[in-house]
């Protein structure tokens, strides 16, 4: 049975959980269109993450982010948002939609990326991944927020993106198709 979604589904969680690529299975799965934060950052301002806080730092990034939250706000319904890993700060994260919380520990972050066959720019295109004693510490000091943030907590421990994303979509009763 399928029932209408009006409000939508954002993923939240830390950098390379894998919220990209569960929101597309989800959108496989459900009919439902995805759409990645990040993506419309890049499009809007026409450069990539890493060259956006190359060339104007962090705290513009976030103001980006906020003024993307905006628009999500007022303009998206019926669709999964994924997020970047720092988005769950912005004012209005509540009002985008029902917030999903993606859970890992950081070595199964870790070895995620790393094992993906194009683990380099996987690594590259994260600036906040560079330091990885400081991206370790960025993680442990975000995981309460993360749970705060969340109305649902979804651990990715051992299952595949398939896997979580049906969780998930049974969760919020949109399964529609055979997988
Ligand atoms: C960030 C995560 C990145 C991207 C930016 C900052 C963060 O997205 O938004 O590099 O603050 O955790 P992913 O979570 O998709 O890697």
């Amino acid at each position: 049975m399928r029932t209408r979604m009006s409000k939508n589904i954002v993923l939240i969680g830390f950098m390379g959980v894998g919220k990209g690529t569960i929101a597309r299975e989800m959108s496989k799965q459900s009919e439902l269109y995805s759409l990645d934060c990040d993506d419309l950052i890049e499009s809007l301002e026409n450069r990539k993450i890493r060259r956006i806080f190359e060339e104007d730092g962090e705290e513009y990034f976030r103001q980006l982010e906020q003024k993307t939250a905006k628009w999500l706000e007022k303009n998206v319904k019926n669709t999964i948002i994924s997020t970047g890993g720092g988005f769950y700060k912005v004012k209005n994260l509540k009002k985008i939609g029902t917030i999903v919380y993606l859970q890992s520990t950081f070595d199964a972050i870790l070895e995620r990326i790393l094992s993906h066959p194009n683990s380099k720019r996987k690594l590259e295109k994260r600036p906040l991944l560079k330091d990885l004693k400081k991206a370790k510490s960025l993680f442990e000091k975000r995981i309460k927020s993360y749970e705060k943030c969340a109305y649902i907590v979804i651990s990715t421990k051992d299952k595949s993106p398939k896997e979580i994303a049906k969780e998930i979509l049974v969760l919020f009763r949109i399964f529609s198709k055979q997988v």
